[in-house]
């Protein structure tokens, strides 16, 4: 991951139809071109396939990655998609995401399963922590930092503290560090200056609107 830094990613939520992920693909893939570090666009599971397809034969440095895997391999599981099923148009996946935490009860058990089996399927879990003491399974290399009330909330954390966590995260082992919340065009090179954050996650807050992620790319 490392020659790869800065990490974007933008994590479009249940939010769009085809055609207007269609559109973000042809806004911000160009502008991806020349970006120093990667972009990782993560629509909803059913646009995984065809967003990977616009973006494959491009010179960007833009990686398709999921918001989600099932904790289950493949079989008669109604409605997931298993990471085998998923590998092969994903480098990523976000695991452990309050929203997933919340609404869908997952917890510990369900999180790890979910790791390995991206793992085994050499899918990079980007795994999501509220602060510096949410456990993190061995096989993740890609944390998260992402503090609940800063989440759609136009309030993201301050810079110091943020970096205050990830210095607490990084000493569990060698992790890349992500922080998500609130991050805009704005206050982006902010939480990046002094290298302790190596990327941003970026939600609904200022990934729907092409030009506020683009904004956020020409920031950095
Ligand atoms: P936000 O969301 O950028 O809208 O605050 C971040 C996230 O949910 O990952």
């Amino acid at each position: 991951m490392n020659d790869l830094l800065p990490a974007v990613i933008a994590n479009l939520k249940a939010h769009k139809t085809w055609q207007e992920v269609s559109d973000w693909i042809s806004v911000v893939g160009p502008k991806t071109r020349d970006f120093a570090g990667t972009v990782i666009f993560c629509p909803s599971t059913p646009f995984l396939a065809v967003a990977f397809g616009k973006v494959k034969s491009e010179q960007w440095k833009l990686q398709i990655g999921a918001q989600d895997v099932s904790r289950f391999g493949e079989g008669a599981y109604t409605g997931e998609a298993a990471a085998s099923q998923i590998a092969d148009i994903c480098q990523y996946v976000l695991i452990g995401h309050s929203e997933r935490r919340k609404y869908f009860r997952e917890d510990d058990d369900i999180l790890w399963q979910k790791v390995k089996n991206a793992a085994a399927s050499h899918i990079e879990p980007i795994f999501c922590v509220q602060d510096e003491n949410t456990k993190i399974p061995q096989e993740v290399k890609i944390a998260a930092y992402e503090p609940t009330f800063a989440i759609g909330t136009q309030e993201a954390d301050s810079p110091a503290n943020a970096k205050k966590v990830a210095r607490e995260i990084k000493k569990k082992g060698d992790l890349t560090v992500l922080y998500g919340g609130s991050v805009s065009g704005d206050n982006v090179s902010q939480f990046l200056s002094e290298g302790l954050i190596d990327g941003v996650l970026v939600g609904a807050t200022n990934s729907l609107d092409p030009q506020k992620f683009v904004r956020i790319l020409e920031s950095i």
